[in-house]
């Protein structure tokens, strides 16, 4: 294997048909090793057809793809014995309890079992659940089956840990543990590759994400570049109904570098200095103007039309 040379993961006009379904409709991209990279994209876009391809678990319709420099389509089993995956659905085993999970999973790893043991412990305390080693799996809150999948693809010390929505349904709480947890791997230097639709989880855990719409990516770049590129810093929001309201905004910022939006009963009126936009906030103040940071569900929507949270 090329250690440390090339790419984690490098596709090239990807394609995943479903008989008429595009799940993957041509994808690129190139996750350098070390990084945390995202796919970010609604319900249907074509993530975990993606992460399945990668993960040597689905075969590519079309094009090429490269994990750690081998091709799945040979290298199948030495890429999957150098990755960790998280999957988006819980395949724990039920009848075994938290430590006996581990350990069945080492062995399909053929690690020896002091070894396994030895991972195991580690493991436990960094996703803090060695006090419940010997629960099973059904006395789990759900934050706790999904850090013990952590735990779990990472036991054959994975160059690249794959998570699906790593936390999707889980309470705000256990998110920021389940961030700082991944934040952690980062800075040993393992590469993450996940894949959400909570524009917070990529703006918070990601160096660089590709933004995935209908099995299309539709932007790419740093999460703070991709919102100062397409939208700039900042966005005053003001909920309007009716044309008089829409009229008015417009003509507050005419003549000005701001770019202004239309979706639903809302209007965005974005612009990279917040100087910009204050002077709205007296004009419209009958309206209840917001201003605010741009964020990644406002690039979404002005690439798309669509928020983030509508199924593709
Ligand atoms: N095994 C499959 N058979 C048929 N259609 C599928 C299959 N897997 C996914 N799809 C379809 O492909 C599209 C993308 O799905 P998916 O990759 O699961 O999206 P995401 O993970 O972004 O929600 C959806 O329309 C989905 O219904
Ligand atoms: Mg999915």
């Amino acid at each position: 294997m090329m250690v440390g040379a090339g790419s984690a993961v490098e596709a090239v006009d990807l394609v995943k048909h479903f008989g008429p379904i595009r799940a993957v409709d041509g994808i690129s991209c190139d996750v350098p090793y070390g990084v945390s990279f995202g796919f970010l994209g609604p319900n249907g876009a074509g993530k975990t057809t993606v992460m399945r391809m990668i993960c040597c678990l689905s075969v590519p319709t079309r094009g090429t793809l490269r994990v750690l420099g081998m091709d799945p389509a040979e290298d199948a089993r030495k890429i999957k014995a150098n990755i960790g995956v998280v999957p988006q659905c819980n395949s724990l085993d039920e009848d075994l309890t938290v430590q006996e999970n581990l350990i069945l999973f080492s062995r399909y790893h053929s690690i020896p079992s002091a070894e396994a043991k030895r991972r195991t412990g580690e493991l436990l305390d960094f996703i803090e659940l060695a006090d419940r080693r010997h629960a099973r799996v059904p006395e789990l809150s759900g934050g706790m089956q999904r850090r013990l999948l952590i735990a779990r693809a990472l036991i054959n010390k994975p160059r690249i840990l794959v998570l699906d929505e790593p936390t999707t349904g889980l309470d705000p709480q256990v998110r920021h543990l389940i961030w700082r947890r991944l934040r952690a791997l980062k800075r040993q230097g393992i590469t993450l590759l996940l894949t959400t639709h909570y524009m917070a989880e990529a703006e918070n855990l990601c160096d660089e994400i590709v933004i995935m719409n209908r099995g299309k990516v539709i932007g790419t770049g740093a999460p703070r570049d991709l919102v100062r590129r397409h939208i700039g810093r900042f966005t005053l929001e003001v909920p309007v109904n009716g044309g008089t309201a829409e009229r008015e905004v417009r003509a507050g910022f005419d003549g000005s570098s701001c770019r202004i939006e239309r979706f639903g009963d809302r209007m965005y009126v974005h612009a990279d200095r917040s100087e910009t936009l204050t002077g709205g906030i007296e004009a419209l103040a009958g309206y209840e103007p917001v201003l605010r940071p741009s964020t990644l569900e406002d690039v979404f929507l002005k690439l798309t039309g669509r928020e983030l949270s509508q199924d593709a």
